[in-house]
């Protein structure tokens, strides 16, 4: 205590001595500005005390390694002027002054590191007698609290607990004015830059770099502080702390030193970094950017012992359980009486976000096998559940070819706003490593391909014919809204009773919308995929490969008259649903087409109607086929349904043009095994309601 107040006043007598031989106009002083992009060949303008503390041979700043009960400290080896005094000599300010740097704290095993870090401004390039443990190397038992301390600092809190014993593991950031007791304290989290209501939490112990950012403004007396994993590809705007700190004014002194210190304790101990560093005063200092500092040091924690994430995680559920329970109870009651829909409403945001994998790990339970409900060309659909006991769909997409990330996550948002009770909602998206996994509405009653084909579900009953028209007209209505409707044209691609699914009052909802264009775009070559399923991909896509509108309304038109007549678009040899229809329609027997299950359960009228307008949806010209906003026109009966011209010619042209391309495109199920990696069966999500 004795030597470091003697030290004060040594540097103080000594920058006295320096200001009055030296210069004359101290206000004018020259700012301080310094970027060290890693410390290598800088050892002499760093000046290092505390036992632990080294430069590196790599050019890493070690605070402190992994001992027991060791301090650390690293100051900047000239002072900087940040006291401004008015020329009236009556009242004083605090000059701006920003830094930024990036640390790495490595514990020595995830429950047990320890205990932190600051950035500080001290009197003294150094800190004698400073403690270890919760005193950072700062300041010691003695001294705190001391307003003669004149240390001002930004606490990197791996250690909870403003009593001495205390030991909770901690992830804070503190602001601190001659006391280890900080006068603010917050979680460590950053907000996200587009939704500043956002944030998202990590630790300071990851044994990542982080990124730290100080920056204080004068005239408003504005201390700021942002946190973030260095990793991140943007720089959160808002920052995590923003405080009006008049207590700077004093504890600045007319020199200042700013540096960092650190210290273990006895059990707690981690191994503190700084692996570049900027300042300035007067100006915003350089974000240093990852790639050009030196490689961070490598992560050697041992792993995770039974730390205090687990434990919230385990208490957490616990009372998530029993809140699930008691609204299971609620929902089964309220299930009976009211309808799936009305359930789903609360979920109607408008953003889709983004779901932390491991939450989505706990929701599907570990991704486990039982929970898988389809599988298909765009990867694996898993049921989940979430703590809020909201049921999800969680499509897990096959990662070969994912590239551009941010393109994927632009288009996931976009995709995300589109909201309409025809389409399966798309709620958020997640990264992880290579996967990217989608999540959707769980949506309990199946696809339409499985009502249609399978042995009917309840009451032994065939899918009834006001269903079947009922469903036609909500899946028009979703594509109406994917084709004209939104402030973009969104092209399906992949129209397919597999890609339609049922929610419990027969309400259609069309799934996997723009999945085709995101997969493509993943894709490594320039030439464009073809994405689609043989059986619904129109003529011309043969040709051009160039998914349009029309190329949709075909895939429709096959649906609709798969939807009334019950037959799967191809089979194994020569037939085509299309063509058959237009020759019983040629032979006048087109009553024959609508599903024989049905018996005589059907309105003849719709069924006429519906079948006229699947076939002019399957004309082999794209230009003759009518758009899905007259389709849905003809369906609810507005407008009469247009001759179908002569020249319709569907059979013979289509045929030939697919046959030369793909060798027997009529049928599915022998050429999918050859054309799997380009023509793809996309996923259904299948009965388990
Ligand atoms: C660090 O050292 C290099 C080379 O010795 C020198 O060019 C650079 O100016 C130094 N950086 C600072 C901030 O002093
Ligand atoms: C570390 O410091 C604590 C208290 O400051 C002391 O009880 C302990 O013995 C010290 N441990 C070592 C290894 O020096
Ligand atoms: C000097 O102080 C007085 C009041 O104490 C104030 O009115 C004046 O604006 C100050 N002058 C400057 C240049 O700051
Ligand atoms: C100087 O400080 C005094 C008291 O804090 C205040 O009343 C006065 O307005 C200040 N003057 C200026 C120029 O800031
Ligand atoms: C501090 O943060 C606030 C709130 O985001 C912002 O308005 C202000 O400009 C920031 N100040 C500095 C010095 O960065
Ligand atoms: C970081 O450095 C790399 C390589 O020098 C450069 O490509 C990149 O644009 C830089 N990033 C920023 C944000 O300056």
């Amino acid at each position: 205590m004795g030597t470091s107040r003697s030290m004060v006043l040594v540097s103080l007598l000594f920058s006295l001595f320096l200001l009055l031989s030296v210069s004359k106009t101290r206000a004018q002083r020259p700012q301080t500005e310094f970027t060290f992009r890693g410390f290598k060949g800088n050892e002499s303008e760093i000046r290092i005390a505390g036992g632990a503390a080294t430069i590196k041979p790599d050019g890493l700043l070690r605070l402190t390694n992994r001992d027991s009960n060791v301090t650390g400290t690293a100051f900047y080896h000239k002072p900087v002027r940040l006291h401004k005094t008015n020329t009236n000599s009556t009242n004083a300010t605090i000059r701006s002054f920003s830094t930024s740097f990036v640390f790495v704290i490595i514990p020595s095993s995830s429950s047990n590191g320890g205990f932190g870090f600051t950035f500080t401004l001290s009197p003294t390039p150094n800190r004698p007698n400073a403690g270890s443990a919760q005193y950072l190397g700062v300041l010691n038992k003695d001294n705190n609290g001391d307003p003669r301390n004149h240390v001002f600092a930004v606490e990197f809190d791996t250690v909870q607990g403003a009593r001495d014993d205390t030991d909770r593991i901690g992830n804070d950031i503190g602001i601190n004015f001659n006391s280890r007791t900080s006068d603010m304290q917050e979680p460590v989290v950053y907000y996200l830059n587009d939704d500043l209501t956002k944030k998202e939490d990590f630790q300071l112990e990851s044994g990542n770099p982080i990124q730290a950012r100080i920056d204080y403004d004068g005239p408003t007396q504005t201390l700021n502080v942002t946190v973030y994993p260095a990793r991140l590809a943007f720089k959160p705007t808002k920052p995590l702390i923003s405080q009006k700190v008049p207590k700077l004014l004093n504890i600045m002194q007319e020199e200042m030193y700013v540096g960092f210190t650190a210290a273990t304790g006895k059990d707690q101990r981690s191994a503190h970094y700084i692996m570049g560093w900027s300042f300035s005063s007067g100006a915003i200092a350089k974000t240093l950017n990852l790639s050009e500092l030196p490689p961070p040091p490598p992560n050697t924690a041992k792993n995770r012992g039974f730390n205090s994430h687990i434990i919230v995680l385990i208490v957490a559920s616990s009372a998530v359980l029993l809140i699930m329970l008691v609204l299971l109870f609620f929902f089964v009651m309220y299930k009976h009486r009211l309808q799936q829909e009305d359930v789903l409403e609360d979920w109607e945001i408008d953003h889709p976000r983004r779901f932390r994998y491991r939450d989505l790990y706990v929701a599907t339970d570990g991704f486990n096998e039982t929970g898988i409900i389809g599988t298909g060309g765009f990867g694996t659909v898993f049921k989940g559940k979430l703590p809020n006991s909201v049921q999800i769909a969680v499509k897990k997409i096959i990662p070969n070819s994912m590239q551009g990330v941010r393109e994927f996550v632009a288009e996931i948002e976009s995709l995300g706003k589109l909201r309409h009770l025809n389409l399966v909602n798309l709620h958020g998206w997640c990264k992880h490593k290579k996967d990217l996994l989608l999540i959707y509405d769980y949506i309990p009653n199946g696809s339409l391909d499985s009502l249609l084909y399978t042995v009917p579900r309840r009451s032994g009953a065939v899918l009834s014919w006001n269903a079947r028209f009922q469903i036609a007209k909500g899946i028009a209505s979703g594509l109406l809204y994917l084709h004209e409707e939104w402030e973009q044209i969104v092209i399906h691609r992949d129209v397919k009773p597999s890609n339609v699914l049922i929610e419990s009052n027969m309400n259609p909802r069309l799934g996997d919308f723009g999945l085709a264009r995101l997969y493509e775009r993943g894709s490594l070559t320039q030439t464009t995929a073809l994405v689609g399923t043989i059986g619904y991909m129109a003529p011309e896509l043969a040709r051009n490969r160039k998914p349009s509108s029309a190329s949709d309304v075909f895939a429709f038109g096959v649906l609709l008259l798969e939807i009334v007549s019950g037959r799967k678009p191809t089979d194994s040899g020569n037939f085509f649903l299309a063509d058959w229809v237009m020759e019983l329609e040629m032979n006048g027997e087109i009553n024959s087409a609508i599903d024989p299950r049905l018996g005589s359960s059907y309105d003849d009228g719709e069924a006429r109607l519906a079948l006229a307008v699947g076939l002019l949806c399957c004309h082999q010209k794209p230009e003759s086929r009518p758009s899905m906003r007259v389709v849905l026109r003809y369906l609810n009966g507005d407008e009469d349904v247009a001759e179908i011209e002569d020249d319709w010619g569907f059979s013979k042209s289509s045929r030939s043009d697919f046959g030369s391309k793909f060798v027997g495109y009529v049928s599915s199920s022998s050429i999918t095994s050859s054309f799997v990696t380009r023509v793809s069966s996309t996923s259904h999500i299948s009965n388990s309601g």
